[in-house]
């Protein structure tokens, strides 16, 4: 019996705007209905003292069952998936793989989201590039000033974008996945790259799992980096809990 349990998907129930048991994720987790621009969605993990990776270096120390449930509904969800070039080096990140599950929630798009990648060294995991189905290529976007022959390469297994001189400028970032025809946004961070682009009122959504753990001050805040402040005034829209963790969908004001 404790088995068959332990197997069982994690049930959430909302406390916020309504009490209600066994909420489905694709429902609560729906990006708005009509798109014309991107929408972009951050999804983030937090410590209960704020922090954003645990003693690995990684996020898997703040992660659960519930987190992980609640991710992968993310991603089924959004037509592109962002990242900070250090979150794709430090998670491992590879093209998303298929998931039976989301067959119905995918119909009509390609059968997983692209990755996107923002980097200057271009210094990525060559399966990022070359693993990558044909309907859902890895995007990186880059700098004029990254180096010459790493571009070449990376173009010929993936779709790479000039978007900036020195710096991939987030507006442009944004309006390349528009052009593309890739509203359904999800960054994964990190907290440099999300600073860059709540710095700039670009962040629409924010999906954050506050989890049960406490650790001290090594680590980075989810929103990181050089900009200087830039406070938002944020709505929750939900609250959702699972397992002890909370898991709370902001949106912009
Ligand atoms: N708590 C969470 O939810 C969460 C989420 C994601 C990651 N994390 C953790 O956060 C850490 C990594 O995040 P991070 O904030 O340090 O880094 P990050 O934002 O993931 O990536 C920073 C890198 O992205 C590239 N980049 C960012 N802005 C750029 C721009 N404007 N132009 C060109 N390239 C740009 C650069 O890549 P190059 O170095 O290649 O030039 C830069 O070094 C890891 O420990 C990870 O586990 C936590």
């Amino acid at each position: 019996m404790g088995s068959v349990h332990a197997d069982a998907a994690p049930l959430f129930r909302a406390l916020f705007p309504h009490p209600e048991f066994d909420i489905d994720l694709v429902s609560a987790y729906a990006y708005p209905a009509v798109l014309e621009r991107p929408w972009l969605r951050a999804n983030m993990v937090s410590s209960a003292d704020g922090g954003a990776w645990g003693p690995s270096g990684r996020t898997r120390d703040l992660s659960s069952r519930a987190d992980r449930a609640v991710m992968g509904v993310l991603r089924g969800l959004a037509d592109v998936v962002l990242a900070g070039a250090a979150t794709a080096r430090i998670e491992g990140y590879r093209p998303v793989r298929p998931r039976e599950v989301w067959k119905e929630l995918r119909a009509g798009r390609p059968g997983t989201p692209s990755v996107a990648v923002v980097t200057r060294t271009l210094d990525l995991h060559p399966d990022l590039l070359s693993e990558a189905p044909d309907d859902a290529r890895t995007i990186v976007f880059t700098t004029e000033s990254a180096p010459e022959e790493r571009r070449r390469a990376a173009a010929a297994m993936a779709d790479v974008v000039v978007a900036g001189e020195d710096s991939v400028r987030p507006q442009q970032v944004l309006a390349a996945l528009a052009e593309r025809g890739l509203f359904r946004v999800l960054t994964e961070g990190g907290p440099h790259l999300l600073a860059e682009f709540t710095a700039e009122g670009l962040l629409d959504e924010l999906c954050l799992t506050l989890s049960p753990h406490l650790l001290g001050p090594a680590s980075s805040r989810i929103v990181a980096g050089e900009a200087p402040s830039h406070p938002h005034d944020l709505r929750l829209e939900s609250l959702l809990e699972s397992e002890g963790a909370l898991f709370a969908r902001y949106t912009a004001v």
